[in-house]
């Protein structure tokens, strides 16, 4: 018997009565996905699955993407893109270190985008007692039904731009500010001309409807968003500047402090995700993400 707890007003809830070391009926599974799509973020605490049976459980609910990032992936598990802050012993990052530092949904720079990623804490940083690296979600099916109206009919029909190759460069000049503040240091991987091509920038709807719920959402975000189609660069930049404040409000998110165990789940086609950088070593983080594949966004 499994239960579902909403958290957030419009975003998150914790499932409970499930454990994922154990094989899931067809009907147990069911309500685990409606309970998903109808929360946006899921979450389920103390399971100590192996990479294997995240990644098994996690393709129930479509493809697995293996990430461009290959220098990132889980040996011997290509679908698992570890996010973590360890170091191997030549000093290199043993995974992607610099995950989510702008707000975005996973791979929607991709021709199909992804339906929805899955995120297991193997370590998180304590520091007195407090856990650190929450990651923040927002509603962007709430934030697009807040939209006034007049702006509802201004988005319909517009495109932008994803783009990864304009995320790396946003990424990199951040991470060059910081170390010149001396906030924090990131030894990151930098990605080949051919890791680059092989996502080009596509173009995709600013308001989607949800392949699943039918529900509209606003399709863009700070990290990916290169241009709005059509518009010339100041008065695009400004629109998307624009509806990016409007989703982040705080009556559209839901913050999760994480604890080792935790399998949570969002929906990259109604929720954008910002991870918090407020720890470094050796406070260390460890985490493993699938990505299921989803359709072209229209
Ligand atoms: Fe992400």
């Amino acid at each position: 018997m499994i239960t579902v707890n909403r958290i957030g007003k419009h975003i998150g809830a914790e499932i409970k009565g499930v454990d994922l070391t154990q094989p899931l009926s067809d009907e147990t599974f069911e309500q685990i996905a409606k309970a998903f799509f109808d929360n946006e973020v899921v979450f389920f605490r103390n399971q100590k699955i192996t990479p294997e049976q995240q990644v098994n459980f996690t393709k129930r609910f479509g493809i697995l993407e293996q990430h461009v990032r290959k220098e990132s992936r889980l040996p011997g598990h290509p679908e698992i893109l570890v996010v973590s802050n360890l170091l191997n012993e030549q000093g290199k990052a043993i995974g992607a270190q610099d995950a989510g530092r702008f707000w975005h949904s996973d791979l929607s720079y991709k021709k199909e985008p992804s339906l929805l990623s899955a995120l297991y804490a193997v370590e998180v940083p304590v520091k007195d007692g407090k856990v650190l690296g929450d990651t923040n979600f927002t509603s962007t099916t709430a934030a697009y039904d807040a939209l006034p109206e007049a702006m509802k009919q201004r988005l319909q029909g517009l495109k932008n731009v994803h783009s990864y190759r304009y995320y790396r460069e946003k990424n990199i000049r951040a991470q060059k500010e910081e170390q010149a503040r001396g906030v924090r240091t990131v030894q990151e991987h930098v990605l080949t001309e051919e890791q680059l091509n092989s996502v080009p920038d596509v173009e995709a709807p600013i308001v989607r409807t949800h392949p699943v719920t039918k529900r509209k959402s606003l399709f863009i975000n700070e990290a990916h968003t290169s241009a709005i189609v059509g518009l010339p660069r100041a008065e695009g930049d400004a629109l998307r500047d624009e509806i990016c404040r409007h989703t982040i409000k705080p009556e559209f998110q839901y913050r999760h402090s994480w604890q080792a165990g935790d399998l949570l789940l969002w929906d990259n086609c109604s929720a954008l995700h910002k991870a918090n950088f407020d720890y470094d070593l050796p406070l260390r983080r460890l985490m493993y993400r699938t990505t299921v594949r989803g359709s072209v966004a229209v």
